[in-house]
């Protein structure tokens, strides 16, 4: 009888399963839809694409070729892994095609966030920051910071057993926060980066705001991160002095060209300060890790560090030429970003209905513009799996249509040079004071974002 009541209950499970799948596949059957499936009402296929990552999408790619549709993270979603398509869509922002990031992200970054606003307002948002962080402002100014606050950084590492991921998750923020604050930095840190590590956990969670959640964190993260930048601003009003800083910049503009409300002013130190966070700090730990397993690669890098200190006294900073010079450095940083794929892809969403490859796309409907595999394309990547820097000595690898490193089209990284400048320092003064070795075996795990979940953990010793 029991086993009766067992299989009974089965098959009205697996009938409701069956109708619950068959009835979110025929609502969004509609024509002109690419293929693909779409899981469970609500889910979708989130666990999947959660659980398999990358094989997920190569699984579907195989299936329903390189452009199709799901339900992932709350949203029916068209993947693109197609180049060609995924270079229309972000360099067609002005047809309908604007950024797309998840709910909890927009909410706590801020409605000034760049990634928040579209046209003309886009525009000014973008002038602005790119008035504060793009090449000629880093030569005339940021370089030299950056060159003290990343020596002040890597002293002291001689002798000891340290997790790179740490001191590099550190450098990524502290750098850019002093950059912005230079004289508060010191003394408001350690409490801002707490808050602000609460702010950015939040980003990547679900929109559910009740105590206890991640995004519920995030909002906390984000009301106390702005009272300590108000705090900050209402005392730099208060006092005569003018600061030569990112903020004293953004804070003396009245009357120029970008003369930023103070709400745009919180969300854009907000969002420079988050954007050049995980990617830096990432590919700065990842190149580490590349160069240990890749000694020639070392050999040839320390060797370009080492000739331009040798044309230069201890204490003297780098400079723009010499940041210049860094040719080996350059194509070591792309290479990592490469083999590594700190960035996934980019999101975007449609404002209206529209065709896109022969089909017919909602309004709404997000576009994941999946870039991943075309970093191991073994027709642009000869080899793609090997760590293999002199492949980037070719400049126009770096400029090619399908190179998607920094995004593209209107949205293209405006911190990239920035970015950078910043790993380029730290693998200078790293590699020219000190040599070092890997302790124990250190997990990297590479999605859904690249980490080493127990550190990575390496001996130093003085070059
Ligand atoms: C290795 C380092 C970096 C990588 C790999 C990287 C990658 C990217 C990518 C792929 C995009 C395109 C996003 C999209 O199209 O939706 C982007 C946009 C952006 N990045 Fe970076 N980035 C890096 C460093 C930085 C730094 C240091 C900053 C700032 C200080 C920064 C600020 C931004 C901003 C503000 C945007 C949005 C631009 C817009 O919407 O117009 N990034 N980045």
């Amino acid at each position: 009888m029991a086993v009766l009541v067992v299989i009974f209950v089965l098959v009205v499970a697996l009938s409701v399963c069956f109708a619950l799948l068959k009835w979110n596949e025929i609502r969004y059957s509609r024509r002109g839809l690419p293929p693909g499936t779409m899981g469970w009402p609500l889910f979708g296929e989130t666990t999947d694409f959660i659980k398999q990552g990358p094989d997920f999408m190569k699984k579907q790619r195989a299936r329903y070729g390189s452009f199709f549709k799901t339900h992932i993270l709350g949203c029916p979603t068209i993947i693109s892994m197609d180049p060609e398509l995924n270079r229309y869509v972000l360099l067609n922002e002005g047809k309908g095609l604007v950024p797309g990031y998840p709910q909890s992200m927009l909410d706590i970054l801020g409605e000034h966030n760049i990634a928040a606003v579209q046209g003309s307002t886009h525009k000014y948002i973008r002038g602005s920051m790119l008035s504060l962080i793009a090449p000629p402002m880093i030569k005339d100014q940021l370089l030299r910071k950056i060159d003290q606050g990343m020596r002040f950084h890597l002293s002291n590492w001689d002798g000891r057993t340290i997790d790179i991921q740490e001191k590099t998750n550190e450098m990524a923020l502290f750098i850019p926060f002093k950059l912005i604050m230079e004289t508060e930095s010191a003394s408001i840190y350690e409490t801002f980066k707490r808050e602000f590590d609460k702010l950015v956990e939040g980003t990547l969670s679900l929109p559910i705001n009740i105590p206890g959640t991640s995004y519920h964190h995030g909002f906390q993260g984000r009301k106390n991160v702005i009272r300590m930048l108000k705090g900050v601003m209402e005392k730099r009003r208060a006092s005569s002095m003018t600061q030569d800083d990112m903020l004293g910049y953004l804070l003396r503009n009245e009357g120029s060209k970008y003369n930023l409300s103070d709400e745009e002013i919180l969300d854009q130190v907000i969002t420079i300060l988050y954007s050049g966070y995980e990617t830096v700090s990432t590919t700065s730990m990842m190149a580490v890790k590349y160069l240990l397993d890749n000694p020639r690669a070392l050999q040839q890098l320390r060797e370009e560090h080492l000739a331009i200190r040798q044309r230069k006294n201890p204490e003297d900073p780098i400079d723009w030429n010499d940041y210049k010079s860094m040719n080996f450095t350059r194509a070591v940083i792309f290479e990592t970003s490469r083999l590594a794929t700190v960035v996934n892809g980019v999101l975007r969403k449609t404002t209206k209905e529209m065709e896109l490859n022969g089909f017919v796309i909602p309004r709404g409907w997000r576009i994941y513009v999946y870039t991943r595999e075309i970093n191991y394309d073994p027709f642009l990547y000869p080899e793609p799996y090997t760590f293999n820097p002199w492949r980037w000595l070719d400049n126009s690898l770096e400029s090619h249509n399908y190179c998607f490193t920094f995004g593209g089209g209107t949205r293209l990284c405006p911190g990239k040079e920035l970015g950078i400048v910043q790993i380029s320092t730290f693998l200078h003064y790293f590699l020219t004071s000190y040599r070092w070795e890997e302790v124990g075996s250190n997990k990297i795990v590479k999605f859904p974002r690249v980490e080493a979940p127990n550190g990575l953990h390496i001996r130093v010793s003085k070059y």
